[in-house]
């Protein structure tokens, strides 16, 4: 059932690659104003969730809304005013290579004819200073820490004034302070100009932080969805080793008899 009080809505989405199913009939609700934190192991399937929300992917079966518009069956030249309003911080960061980080970060202000020269210099700028990047414009990312370019490709995620930003691991590979930081700046864009944003995270400390909600992804579906305040209160074995990094027994084993067999190899 299509929500119009929700800002995206994917429903019953399924997607495969190959032989492996990643999303097994998925239904997820963003609120309008809320931040939507997404946390589960590696390789689960949390990437290909956000691709699928800005319609970077097509689901195998099952629908994507944005703002009650059905999006994913559009062309790509029909899905780009629902991109304009979607900021996009990539886990890579994915910035291009051969241009300097206010290039960079005036890509999508180009791509979408906002301003003039003058105009993109300014807002390259203000985003940057928002990052704590202020005398960094000119660099190459080659130039960068990993730090840094995250920051650049957050930046470069809200430069275009998004309603709705996706985070990717925004504080992934930064030191605490830095990322203490990037959870406060996640927190003013909600609170300040209301944006939604949707957050895909390993730092349990910023999904209590930045979430309104938190959910996670495991083995192709929800096995949680509450808030930061009840997550103690969660039993579900399998959510209380993620949130409190206790390995399981089974997966301890693999320690003695698989890849890890230390003893064997030195
Ligand atoms: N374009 C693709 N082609 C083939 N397989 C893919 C593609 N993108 C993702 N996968 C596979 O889908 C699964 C989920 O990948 P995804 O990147 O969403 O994981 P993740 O939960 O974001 O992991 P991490 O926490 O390590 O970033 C993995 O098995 C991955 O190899
Ligand atoms: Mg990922």
């Amino acid at each position: 059932m299509v929500n119009p009080g929700a800002i995206i809505q994917l429903v019953n989405v399924s997607k495969s690659f190959g032989d492996v199913r990643v999303l097994s009939g998925v239904d997820i609700e963003i609120k309008t104003g809320e931040t939507t934190v997404i946390i589960g192991p590696s390789g689960c399937g949390k990437s290909v969730l956000l691709k699928h929300m800005v319609g970077l992917l097509r689901p195998d079966s099952g629908d994507v809304y944005f703002r009650g518009e059905k999006i994913s069956n559009l062309s790509e030249r029909r899905l780009s005013p629902a991109r304009q309003e979607m900021g996009f911080l990539f886990q890579g960061s994915a910035l291009f290579d051969s241009m300097t980080v206010e290039e960079n970060i005036c890509f999508p202000l180009m791509e979408h004819d906002r301003g003039d020269a003058a105009d993109r210099k300014r807002r390259a700028r203000e985003v940057l200073q928002l990052v704590g990047l202020d005398n960094l414009q000119d660099r190459f990312p080659v130039e960068l820490s990993g730090g840094q370019k995250k920051r650049v490709a957050l930046a470069r995620a809200i430069v275009m004034h998004p309603r709705v930003i996706l985070y990717d691991e925004p504080t992934t590979g930064l030191d605490p302070i830095r990322a203490d930081l990037i959870n406060e700046l996640i927190n003013r864009l909600r609170n300040v100009l209301g944006n939604t944003a949707v957050v895909v995270t390993h730092d349990m400390a910023s999904a209590r932080k930045v979430g309104d909600r938190i959910l996670m992804l495991h083995e192709g579906n929800f096995i949680l969805d509450t808030t930061p305040d009840e997550l103690d209160d969660v039993s579900d074995e399998i959510v209380t080793r993620f949130i409190n990094g206790y390995a399981s027994p089974e997966e301890l084993a693999e320690l003695d008899n698989g890849q890890f067999a230390i003893a064997e190899k030195f």
